[in-house]
């Protein structure tokens, strides 16, 4: 008995003595993590042990919603999924899904994992709260203490600080913010500063590639990129530092230089004064153009104007065609796909289908519509975004090193078919009854509005708050005029 109890805690060193070199002797230093689209049936159903639960979850209306990581926090550790925002600064969890109105919400809300530092030896709670405002919604958060692991790598952060939401407002999941963190936002390291600081990364940067809507996976990179993620070469635009920027805070502001829009005919036709700057925003699903330039693009997808939700109702042949509309930026143009800017959306009447890209007189952004046919590296130790056509090709991943030239960096795939049109059709798309989704039609949602199904799948994150708040850090950019200007912009 005690001779097998010994050969037991040896087994149980020498595991534990293994792992601990296995990291040590780790040379490279970058951390990846699938993004999860939350239309992802799979992910979502294997991740949780109450199938019924997921199964219930209409996850066919989230067409386009969101991207979400994986995070194990605590000890033992417990496994929430965060939404990906490059549009903010800050990681908290816990939305409080009793708010929302929407069933199908509440079912996503409850299924994402949910965080109890009492059920953690390892947490410390904090007396520190704020609230951070969205562009919709907002999460009051009492900040907590303790190790955060990226879910399926070996990577455990020790001692992070986060938010426990203590109370939200249309929410329906916790927030990973990959923005600047500490001394620039915030007085605290968030996550990508932590990453660097406990030599996960030996970097400020990470790569993103969101996937396609039909792939339902993409990769995030921290401290590397995958050359298997584009085609041409990754091309570096400046971030605007914050004093220059529309909105005077530390966000991915780079400038566009132009947009065009190539109909299937072939025939490029750039739009007018579109050289601006544009904020890289994945935590908005739509892309926020100015009014003017909204209206012309919606007009060449036949939209006259936008419908009582402010969105462009187009026609669902256009996922079909094998247009582009091209953003160019210097050095490249990213293409991205009729298929991939118009929005399919499961209501009450069947799929109806809306452009991905909003007006908006306030804010320029490139939200998901637009950021899942780049590839991105955002670097803050160099302040650029190095930027190429996502095109997906396999893996090959690498560290990012300080002596690296991201800027000529190589892609090892062909450029995507922009005339195929939508050989591959959205598979959400052709759902007719069978799967996992078989049961939306008989959702409780069914009977509700239109607005109620469409009301969440418009996600902004873009106004974290910085401002307001006795320990919110006060850049010296940033007057109280700016502070203003924020509040009332709030949507
Ligand atoms: C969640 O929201 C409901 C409804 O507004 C409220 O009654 C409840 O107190 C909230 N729960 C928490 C933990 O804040
Ligand atoms: C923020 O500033 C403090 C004081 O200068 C410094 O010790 C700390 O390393 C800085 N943090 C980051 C993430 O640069
Ligand atoms: C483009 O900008 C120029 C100069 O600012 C202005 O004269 C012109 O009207 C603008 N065109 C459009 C279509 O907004
Ligand atoms: C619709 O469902 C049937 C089975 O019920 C299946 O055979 C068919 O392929 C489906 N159609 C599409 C377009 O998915
Ligand atoms: C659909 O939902 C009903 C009622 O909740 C249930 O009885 C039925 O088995 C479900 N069908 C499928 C295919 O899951």
């Amino acid at each position: 008995m005690s001779f097998r109890l010994l050969v037991f805690l040896c087994l149980v060193i020498v595991a534990r003595c293994g792992n601990t070199l296995s990291i040590e002797r780790r040379s490279n230093h970058f951390v990846k993590l699938p993004v999860v689209h939350s239309t992802n049936r799979q992910v979502f159903a294997k991740v949780y042990q109450d199938k019924r639960a997921i199964a219930t979850v209409p996850l066919a209306k989230r067409a386009d919603v969101a991207y979400y990581a994986k995070l194990n926090i605590g000890t033992p550790p417990q496994p929430v999924f965060v939404q990906l925002d490059t549009g903010s600064f800050e990681l908290w969890v816990n939305p409080n899904c009793t708010t929302l109105r929407g069933s199908s919400d509440v079912r996503f809300c409850e299924a994402i994992g949910h965080y109890d530092p009492s059920s953690s030896s390892s947490s410390i709670e904090l007396t520190t709260t704020k609230t951070l405002r969205y562009g919709i919604g907002s999460a009051t958060v009492q900040y907590v203490v303790d190790s955060v692991g990226l879910a399926g790598t070996d990577t455990l952060l020790q001692e992070v600080q986060f938010g426990v939401a203590l109370d939200t407002v249309d929410e329906f999941s916790g927030i990973l913010g990959i923005g600047h963190g500490e001394n620039l936002t915030i007085r605290y390291k968030n996550l990508i500063d932590q990453l660097a600081d406990q030599g996960a990364t030996s970097t400020k940067a990470f790569s993103l590639a969101l996937g396609s809507k039909s792939e339902q996976e993409g990769v995030i990179i921290f401290g590397g990129l995958d050359t298997s993620k584009f085609s041409g070469t990754l091309q570096t635009q400046p971030i605007i530092p914050a004093r220059d920027s529309p909105d005077g805070v530390p966000r991915y502001w780079i400038n566009m230089q132009s947009l065009s829009i190539t109909p299937p005919s072939g025939e490029t036709k750039r739009y007018p004064n579109t050289s601006m700057a544009v904020f890289l925003d994945s935590g908005a699903t739509l892309t926020l153009l100015p009014t003017r330039l909204a209206n012309a693009i919606a007009a060449d997808f036949g939209a006259e104007a936008t419908d009582s939700n402010g969105f462009y109702p187009v026609d669902c042949k256009f996922n079909d065609q094998p247009g582009t509309l091209d953003f160019a930026f210097v050095g490249v143009i990213i293409r991205v796909p009729y298929r991939e800017v118009v929005r399919e959306i499961q209501t009450t009447f069947g799929i109806q289908c809306y452009l991905g890209i909003s007006p908006s007189e306030d804010f320029v952004l490139l939200g998901d519509t637009m950021l899942r046919s780049a590839y991105a590296v955002f670097d803050q130790t160099n302040n650029a975004i190095h930027i190429a056509q996502y095109s997906n090709c396999g893996s090959n991943e690498k560290e990012i090193t300080a002596k690296m030239t991201l800027g000529s960096t190589k892609g090892d795939c062909e450029a995507p078919d922009f005339e195929a049109g939508n050989a591959n059709s959205d598979p959400l798309s052709l759902d007719n009854g069978t799967g996992v989704g078989s049961n939306d039609s008989t959702d409780a949602d069914s009977s509700a509005s239109t607005f109620d199904i469409l009301g969440p799948y418009q996600r902004l994150t873009i106004w974290a708050t910085l401002f307001g708040d006795q320990d919110d850090y006060s850049s010296p950019y940033m007057s109280t005029a700016h502070a203003n200007d924020r509040q009332t912009r709030a949507i």
